[in-house]
C-alpha cells in the first residue's frame, strides 16, 4: 500500500515535470497603444483563436503560454527592451508578433545572440529577414504588393505620383512601385515621403492635385491613417479631378472601410488577402472569428499573418514532439507549406525565410451594402519577395 503510494506519487511527479518542461512560451510583442494601437488585438485574437481551435493537435502534455507585451507603436527602444526581458527573465522559446518594422529590426540582433526564433506576423520591410537567421516571416513584404501594382498600373496610366510614410515599408513601397511602373513605360511625376505621425495631409494632397498625375500610389501604415488619407483625397477634390487612388492593401484595410465611407469606392489595390476572398479556408476563418468574437467583429490582414504564423509554430512543436530546439525549429519553418491559409496556399522560401504567397488585384466595391475589397484577378499564385529576387547574387 505504502509502496504503491510512493510509486503513484513518483509517477505523478515525473508527469508534472515533463508537463511543465513542455510548456512552450511565446513572447508576443505588438502594439496595443500609440500609433495604430488598435491593431494589436487583431493579431492577438488570431493567435489565441488558432491555439484554441488546434490545441488538441499538440503532443499530449504540451501547452502554449502566450506572454503579451505592448511596444506602444513604432518604438524600437521599447521593443528591444521588451524582447530582452522576455528572453532573459521569461525564458521564452519563441518571439512573435510586431506591427512595425523599426521594432522588428531592433529585436533582430537579440534573436541571433540568444538563438530565439522570431516569427514576424506583420512588419513588412523586405530587409528584415536578412537581419537574423532566426527570423521567419508569415506576413508579407511591401515589394510583394507594390511591385505587381506598378506593373499593372503601367498598363493603365501614363503618369503616377507616389506618397509614402517616411520609414522602411514606405521606402520599399515607393521603390517597388516606381521600378515596376517605369519598367512598364510609365512616368513617375514626383515622389513625396511624409512623416509617420500626423502629416499635414491637406498640404500634400494639394501638391498632388496640382501635379495632375493619372494615379496616386499611397502607402501608409494600415489603420486610422488610411482613413485620414481617404478623407483628404476626397475633400481636396482629387477624386473629382479624376486622379485614381491606388496602393498596397494597407490603404483599404477592412476594419477602416466603414469609417472611410463611399470615398473609398473604386480604390484599386494589390494584396495577399481580402475579407471577402472566395476561398473555403477564408470563409471558415472568418466564420470562426465571428463565432468566437461576435457577429459584428471581423479579422484583418494582420490577423491572417498571425493566424498563419501560429500554424507554422504548431508545425514546429508537433514535429519536435513539444521539445523545441531553435535550429531545428528554423529548419522546419524554412520548409513549411500551408495549403489551408485564408489567403490561399502559402509557403516559406527556404533561402530567405520569407513568405511566398498569392497576390490579388482588388477594387473597393459594395457587397451586400458594405464596402469590401473585391478580388478581381490573381496576379500571382506564388509571389516571392521581388526585392530579394532582384538583388540575388548572380
Ligand atoms: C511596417 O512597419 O512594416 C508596417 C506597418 C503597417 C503596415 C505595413 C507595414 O500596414
Amino acid at each position: 500500500m505504502k509502496l504503491g503510494k510512493i510509486a503513484a506519487f513518483a509517477a505523478f511527479a515525473i508527469a508534472a515535470s515533463t508537463a511543465s518542461a513542455q510548456t512552450i512560451k511565446i513572447g508576443f510583442i505588438t502594439s496595443y497603444s500609440g500609433l495604430n494601437g488598435n491593431l494589436g488585438p487583431y493579431m492577438e485574437r488570431a493567435v489565441r483563436l488558432y491555439i484554441k481551435e488546434h490545441q488538441k493537435e499538440l503532443p499530449s502534455g504540451v501547452k502554449i503560454e502566450l506572454i503579451t507585451r505592448d511596444d506602444t507603436g513604432p518604438n524600437p527602444d521599447k521593443a528591444k527592451q521588451l524582447a530582452q526581458e522576455l528572453i532573459v527573465r521569461e525564458k521564452v522559446n519563441l518571439l512573435a508578433g510586431v506591427v512595425f518594422t523599426p521594432n522588428a529590426l531592433a529585436m533582430a540582433p537579440l534573436c541571433t545572440e540568444a538563438k530565439v526564433p522570431f516569427v514576424i506576423m506583420n512588419a513588412g520591410t523586405a530587409v528584415i529577414t536578412t537581419r537574423s537567421p532566426y527570423i521567419a516571416r508569415t506576413s508579407f513584404t511591401l515589394w510583394q504588393s507594390s511591385y505587381p501594382l506598378g506593373q499593372w498600373a503601367s498598363k493603365k496610366f501614363k503618369t503616377a505620383y507616389t506618397l509614402v510614410s517616411d520609414f522602411g515599408p514606405g521606402h520599399d513601397a515607393e521603390d517597388a512601385f516606381s521600378k515596376a511602373f517605369e519598367a512598364g513605360g510609365g512616368k513617375i511625376i514626383d515622389k513625396v515621403r511624409v512623416p509617420l505621425q500626423n502629416p499635414d495631409w491637406a498640404a500634400y494632397m494639394q501638391r498632388v492635385k496640382d501635379a495632375k498625375p493619372g494615379a496616386l500610389m499611397v502607402f501608409i501604415p494600415a489603420g486610422k491613417t488610411a482613413t485620414a488619407v481617404m478623407k483628404n483625397f476626397a475633400d481636396l477634390g482629387l477624386k473629382d479631378a479624376g486622379i485614381k487612388l491606388i496602393g498596397p492593401g494597407d490603404i483599404t484595410t477592412e476594419e477602416e472601410l466603414p469609417n472611410m465611407g463611399d470615398v473609398a469606392l473604386g480604390v484599386t489595390t494589390v494584396f495577399h488577402w481580402s475579407l471577402v476572398g472566395k476561398r473555403k479556408a477564408n470563409e471558415e476563418f472568418v466564420a470562426a472569428w465571428k463565432k468566437e468574437y461576435g457577429q459584428n467583429e471581423i479579422p484583418n490582414f494582420l490577423s491572417v499573418g498571425s493566424w498563419d504564423g501560429t500554424a507554422m509554430i504548431f508545425e514546429a512543436i508537433k514535429q519536435q514532439k513539444g521539445k523545441l530546439d531553435p535550429d531545428k525549429t528554423m529548419e522546419i519553418f524554412k520548409h513549411w507549406k500551408f495549403a489551408a491559409s485564408p489567403r490561399g496556399p502559402i509557403s516559406i522560401d527556404p533561402e530567405t525565410r520569407d513568405i511566398v504567397q498569392p497576390e490579388y488585384l482588388r477594387e473597393v466595391r459594395k457587397v451586400n451594402g458594405r464596402l469590401a475589397n473585391v478580388e478581381l484577378e490573381t496576379l500571382s499564385k506564388a509571389e516571392k519577395d521581388p526585392w530579394k529576387e532582384l538583388n540575388k547574387k548572380k
